[in-house]
């Protein structure tokens, strides 16, 4: 194709998207975005976690309260307000007081301000939201799209984080290695007592429970580990070049994948498709001794239904850093669960997609978010998870 010819099919492609009201950017079509009145003067709520004497020392730590994205002073030079809070339950917490009157509001899936259809109600002004970091699972997205305010979150921006914790969550319990290091601080020596639950990964059959953008890269990082066979179930198939280059099998029927996997990493959003997803029926479909790493959702599994499974041997051991309430209460069964030989926990708070390299990348991109939308330009469209009262992704359910 001449340069003209292709300079003009790109020009008839941009006249096509004007009039469905899209906009192009050589050749790639961008997610609308209408900033709403004036870009000046407006109020912008974050929640964020408290970070505490750590994040006065890290000043790295930037998705916390005292670090604020690292974005007050380029707010303020705008003429913008900007409310920082960690205070986010109930109707006397910060969050839902500013919320009355916010326009554009911040939250992370770290320390979840769970915006509600009810809280939605409360908030007139709200017309934009940004996940800073992946997963808005904790707006109601539906409500969002009925009200007309765009949710965005930063695509990509802590997916190797979390691959290379998944990573490190199956070998730590394919390994045993948690009741292995414990053994050590308690200053005993009984190698036995660890290596008659310890294997290796090699030739074992793995799955990702979703194969989006951290299912593909932990299929590509367990690759070299010479599985017997990847797996992958997920409504979206693999291209066929990534299935190719991945060496992973897409089962369809949701029963038939889990009861295949020796190890399942479960990589899918939160929604009505996903929540209560594992539970004690899909659990007596695992293979008998599996065993099961979560880092999406904690929601997707029911706590109770894994700790038993836990109990009873179904379960080898479940491993992850997700919760289904955040913080997690003290006495939630995930903190203390263990297989019949006192191990099999591999639970962390949730931080495997906020390592200081993950916070660099999702702090600049919630800056670049806020930066397109007041200058009234088009959002990376992989960034938007609701557009102007419509779902601009797939990955939120099959809508
Ligand atoms: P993605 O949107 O690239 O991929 C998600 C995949 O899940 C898609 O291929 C989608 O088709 C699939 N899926 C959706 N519903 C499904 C279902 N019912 N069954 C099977 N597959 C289904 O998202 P990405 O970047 O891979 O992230 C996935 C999730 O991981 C996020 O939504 C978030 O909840 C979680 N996450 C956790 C982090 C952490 O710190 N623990 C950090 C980042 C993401």
């Amino acid at each position: 194709m001449s340069v003209l010819s292709a300079s003009a099919s790109a020009l008839k492609r941009n006249i096509v998207a004007a009039a469905r009201g899209q906009r192009m950017l050589n050749g790639r079509t961008l997610a609308p975005t209408v900033n709403h009145g004036s870009s000046a003067g407006l109020k912008v709520l974050a929640v964020l976690y408290k970070g505490g004497e750590a994040a006065k020392q890290e000043p790295r730590l930037l998705g916390s309260v005292e670090n604020q994205l690292g974005i007050r002073e380029w707010l303020e030079a705008q003429g913008h307000e900007y409310i920082v809070t960690d205070s986010k339950e109930g109707p006397d917490s910060v969050f839902q007081k500013e919320l009355k009157d916010t326009d554009i509001l911040i939250t992370t899936p770290f320390h979840p301000g769970y915006l509600t259809r009810e809280l939605i109600k409360t908030a007139p002004r709200l017309k934009l939201c940004v996940t800073a970091g992946v997963g808005s699972d904790h707006i109601d997205l539906d409500a969002a799209v009925e009200r007309e305010i765009q949710v965005l979150e930063v695509t990509g921006s802590n997916v190797v984080s979390v691959a290379e914790h998944v990573m490190m969550s199956i070998l730590l319990l394919v390994h045993n290695f948690v009741p292995a290091h414990e053994m050590i601080e308690r200053g005993e020596w009984q190698v036995s007592d660890i290596a008659r639950n310890a294997f290796d990964l090699e030739g074992k059959v793995i799955g990702t429970l979703g194969a989006g953008r951290i299912g593909r890269l932990v299929l590509e990082r367990l690759k070299p580990f010479n599985p017997k066979e990847l797996l992958y179930y997920d409504y979206a198939p693999l291209s066929a070049e990534n299935a190719e280059k991945l060496g992973a099998r897409r089962v369809e029927d949701l029963k038939e994948f889990v009861s295949q996997c020796d190890i399942i990493t479960i990589n899918a959003p939160l929604h009505e498709g996903t929540r209560g997803l594992v539970n004690a029926d899909l659990l007596s479909h695992f293979k008998p001794g599996a065993w099961l790493v979560n880092t999406a959702r904690g929601a997707i599994c029911v706590a109770e239904d894994v700790a038993a499974a836990l109990k009873t041997g179904q379960l080898n051991g479940y491993a992850g850093d997700v919760w289904n309430v955040q913080p997690a209460p003290r006495d939630h069964p995930w903190r203390h669960m263990k297989n019949h030989l006192g191990g099999g926990n591999g639970m962390v708070p949730h931080y495997s997609g906020t390592t200081l390299d993950a916070q660099a990348r999702y702090a600049a991109g919630t800056k670049e978010i806020l930066e397109r939308y007041f200058e009234g330009k088009a959002q990376e469209p992989a960034n938007v998870i609701v557009g102007l009262g419509k779902y601009e992704t797939k990955s939120y359910g099959q809508r």
